[in-house]
């Protein structure tokens, strides 16, 4: 039910890992698939690997900000990982990172030549400064997918950053030069937090952040790229269940990869997302997931072509012995107010803005259109 053809490769399932540090060898890869991964992504391959800053990765409830930056395995040592890595008899992609088109090219066909099934371009890391200028740059994209697709025979997919002001020309410009796919999207520059007692930001330099805050960003950026550009998507950023993978599928990706909860919560988590996948299609009479590609697309408007109609909300008694008066604080109106076990909405003053809708964890109150 979940198996899934993408750019050519069979997968058991579309969720894949996704590149970091959890994927750093051989050993990595393979204990990811046998958690059921549908496809791993190598952690980026480099052609100068460097030392480790310390300490490089923070976190919260709600995400990571990382400064890890690439693989500290030489590329040479990728061809006994990658041995470990296909024992397990699955879907390796390899990342590979660099800043020149020929350097992207002679990583990529090492990769090709030790067994990897397709590379990643991973020229968006948002901690080294020029990649994530080169992520805004089609032109410069476009000439690193073309030398890349030339120089191999498998498919090439280009990871690509929110930090861009077109993410839909940079789509472009990978499909034009012969890309097969996108992933979208990288960590996004941030900092994290800072201590207050210690004056200290949560690490001593910009990083990436990933997890829940970016997935709002990741989910807009695969809406934008399928509505603009016809090439398959991979979508990545803050996901952390099947219903998070869901909703980037019916925004345009046909698969999905997922990365700080597995850094987090370990790699059984793929495991749970991958049954509560399969059980959702079941439930919904999903026989596959190309089904769903796509389809909140259909409700997702530009700007100028939503509807100035009035719309308000209907409560004019609705009961409610909640208590939590969320919606009477919410209302920027001061259209919601409480009488008794009951919220009454004075229709004279709602404008129909939709917080109270949302809000109410009990969903009691709804737009009416
Ligand atoms: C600690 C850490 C290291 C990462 N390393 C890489 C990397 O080597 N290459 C890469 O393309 N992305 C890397 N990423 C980005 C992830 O692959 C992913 O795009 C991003 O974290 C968003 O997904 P998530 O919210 O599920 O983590 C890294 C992320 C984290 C948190
Ligand atoms: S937000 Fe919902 S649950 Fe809370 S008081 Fe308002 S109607 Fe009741
Ligand atoms: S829709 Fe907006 S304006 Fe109307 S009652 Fe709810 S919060 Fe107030």
């Amino acid at each position: 039910m979940l198996e899934t053809t993408f750019l050519g490769m069979k997968l058991p399932n579309p969720v894949m890992v996704a590149a970091g540090p959890w994927n750093r060898d051989g050993k990595g890869l393979k204990e990811s698939l046998e958690a059921g991964a549908g496809a791993v992504v190598t952690e980026s391959i480099v052609s100068d690997t460097m030392l480790d800053v310390r300490p490089r990765i923070s976190c919260d409830r709600l995400g990571a900000q990382n400064i890890r930056m690439y693989s500290d395995i030489q590329v040479e040592g990728w061809e006994r990982e990658m041995d470990i890595a296909k024992s397990a008899g699955g879907v390796v992609i390899a990342s590979v990172s660099g800043h020149t088109p020929s350097e992207l090219a002679y990583l990529a066909s090492k990769m090709e030549r030790f067994g990897a099934d397709a590379i990643e371009l991973s020229v968006s890391n948002p901690a080294a400064e020029s990649l994530e200028v080169v992520a805004s740059h089609a032109d410069i994209l476009f000439d690193m997918t073309k030398e890349v697709v030339s120089a191999v025979s498998i498919p090439v997919m280009v990871k690509l950053s929110q930090n861009t002001t077109n993410i839909s020309k940079v789509a472009k410009a990978v499909k034009a030069a012969g890309g097969s796919g996108v992933t979208a999207i990288n960590t996004v520059r941030g900092i994290l937090g800072v201590d207050l007692e210690k004056a200290e930001p949560s690490l001593s330099t910009y990083g990436g952040i990933s997890g829940e805050y970016i997935r709002p960003l990741g989910l807009a950026s695969v809406a934008t790229i399928a509505q603009t550009t016809d090439i398959p998507i991979c979508g990545v950023g803050g996901i952390s269940s099947a219903e998070n993978a869901l909703e980037y599928m019916m925004l345009g990706a046909s698969t999905v990869q997922v990365g700080t909860e597995v850094m987090i919560k370990g790699k059984e988590s793929i495991r749970k997302i991958v049954q509560n996948l399969e059980i959702w299609a079941q439930n919904h009479n999903v026989k596959n997931l190309s089904e769903i590609r796509g389809k909140a697309l259909d409700n997702l408007k530009a700007f100028d072509e939503m509807k100035f109609e009035p719309a308000v909300s209907h409560a004019n008694g609705v009961p409610c012995k909640e208590n939590c008066n969320l919606c009477v604080n919410a209302c920027m109106y001061n259209a919601i107010s409480r009488s008794g076990d009951s919220i009454r909405i004075d229709r004279s003053k709602c404008t129909g803005c939709g917080l109270c809708a949302s809000i109410c964890p009990a969903k009691k109150l709804k737009i009416d259109l």
